[in-house]
């Protein structure tokens, strides 16, 4: 019977154990996550969602403070098209947020930063070009490419000496958005190095529409591999979503797949950036807990548990100092959704916000709880203490879990 460690993902001219911890913005995958994949031969991401944000937590920065500072005077107005943000923070604090991560690296393997297109801060197209070429100045391994469809964004880092050095892949959820990456980037001439294939069943926003349950991480798998041979393409494939143990993998690796990106096992780790009251509401959760809704102003479906604080929150729109959300108009579906209330109740008391939620100020807070959906079998992974609470484990005994067990088998930690 064969296990995860049995298999190795081949990129470039060497290998990994083939186990990806998936991003997870904001800061829910730490460095310290991502460096315990990568110092156990696998590979971590980092994300850059409110990296701003980020670096002042982790470097005592000040750039939402100054940005905030910069247009308060703006802040009870409802057109948010001049707040913009400036592209040298963006340079500062992506550099150092990768810097930071890259210069704790120990161990064999590799950490990536998810960047996800969907942030488009008011001016989606300098803004994510900033992004992408300072990870690389970071001296990133690799970036993953998420949340759209990002048929420009091999082109806005393509004059980056590190652009054919880097491991830069992209998240699909079709093969017919594959298609479409590679028939735009083909003057390029520079193919991704992975392509990540997620399923319906993953964590945070998700690359099918209402009609989620419809679609199987398997039968895409097939079809995009399928694809791969026929145009003799030899990128590995990543699957991703609803991969919970050992055996879940290896039925995907034996299919074909370089490797799996997981997430899910990974929210409760010790590492994991989530607060600890919060990591035992993933705990405690059960299935019907776990909704798929669309709260978030992105327009993706989003999976959440469904205590998530976010849901019903009226909140003052944040956009002055965070505005990641902001289309290149300065447009946003909460802001509009905020206003449409703020007009039925002008003392701005007691907003409730029903179907959108603030995702940049409740996400940044922890208070958006979006989750894979077997979160509700996180339980069954640890062990319960005398207090009632479930035991963090670390992110070394989730990792070599998927790395050594069989038989369906979870190694509960001591
Ligand atoms: C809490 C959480 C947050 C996530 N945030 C992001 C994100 O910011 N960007 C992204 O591309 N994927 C995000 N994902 C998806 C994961 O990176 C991963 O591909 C997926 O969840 C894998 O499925 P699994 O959770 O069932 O293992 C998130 C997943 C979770 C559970």
């Amino acid at each position: 019977m064969k296990r995860v460690d049995d298999f190795r993902l081949k990129l470039g001219n060497k290998e990994y154990v083939p186990i990806m911890i998936g991003g997870m913005g904001v800061d829910i995958s730490t460095a310290e996550l991502a460096l315990e994949a990568a110092r156990l031969g696998g590979i971590g991401h980092i994300s850059d969602a409110l990296v701003t944000d980020v670096s002042d937590r982790r470097f005592d920065t000040t750039f939402v403070k100054d940005k905030t500072r910069e247009f308060k005077h703006n802040i009870l107005n409802a057109d948010k098209s001049s707040i913009k943000f400036k592209l040298d923070d963006i340079t500062n604090a992506q550099r150092r947020h990768i810097r930071g991560t890259m210069d704790a690296k120990t161990g064999n393997g590799l950490i990536f930063v998810n960047c996800m297109e969907k942030l488009t801060m008011n001016s989606p197209r300098d803004t994510l070009q900033t992004r992408l070429n300072a990870a690389l100045d970071g001296g990133i391994d690799g970036i993953t490419l998420s949340a759209g469809l990002h048929l420009g964004s091999f082109g806005l880092m393509a004059d980056h000496p590190r652009f054919r050095e880097a491991q830069l892949g992209i998240i699909v959820s079709s093969v017919r958005a594959l298609q479409l990456f590679l028939r735009k980037n083909a003057k390029l001439n520079r193919l991704p190095d992975y392509v990540i294939v997620e399923g319906p069943l993953a964590g945070g926003h998700l690359g099918f529409g209402m009609d989620w349950a419809e679609y199987d991480l398997a039968t895409i798998i097939t079809e995009v591999l399928a694809y791969l041979k026929a145009e003799s393409l030899d990128i590995p494939v990543i699957a991703a979503g609803g991969i919970f143990t050992g055996s879940d993998a290896v039925r995907f690796l034996e299919m074909g797949c370089g490797g799996v990106q997981v997430a899910t096992r990974f929210t409760v780790a010790k590492e994991c950036g989530l607060p600890d009251k919060v990591k035992q509401e993933y705990f405690k959760a059960s299935e019907e807990d776990i909704v798929v809704n669309t709260q978030s102003p992105t327009g993706y479906p989003m999976r959440m548990l469904r205590n998530t604080p976010a849901i019903g929150s009226g909140i003052r729109p944040n956009c002055e100092s965070y505005g990641w959300l902001l289309d290149g108009n300065g447009g946003c579906a909460y802001l509009d959704a905020y206003n449409r209330e703020l007009a039925l109740h002008p003392d701005g008391k007691n907003i409730v916000v029903l179907d959108k939620t603030c995702l940049c100020t409740h996400m940044r807070n922890y208070n958006c709880w979006t989750c894979g959906h077997l979160t509700y079998k996180l339980k069954d992974t640890t062990r319960k203490l005398p207090d009632g609470s479930y035991l963090q484990p670390s992110a070394e005994h989730i990792f070599k879990d998927y790395q050594f067990s069989v038989n369906n088998e979870i190694a509960l930690p001591d």
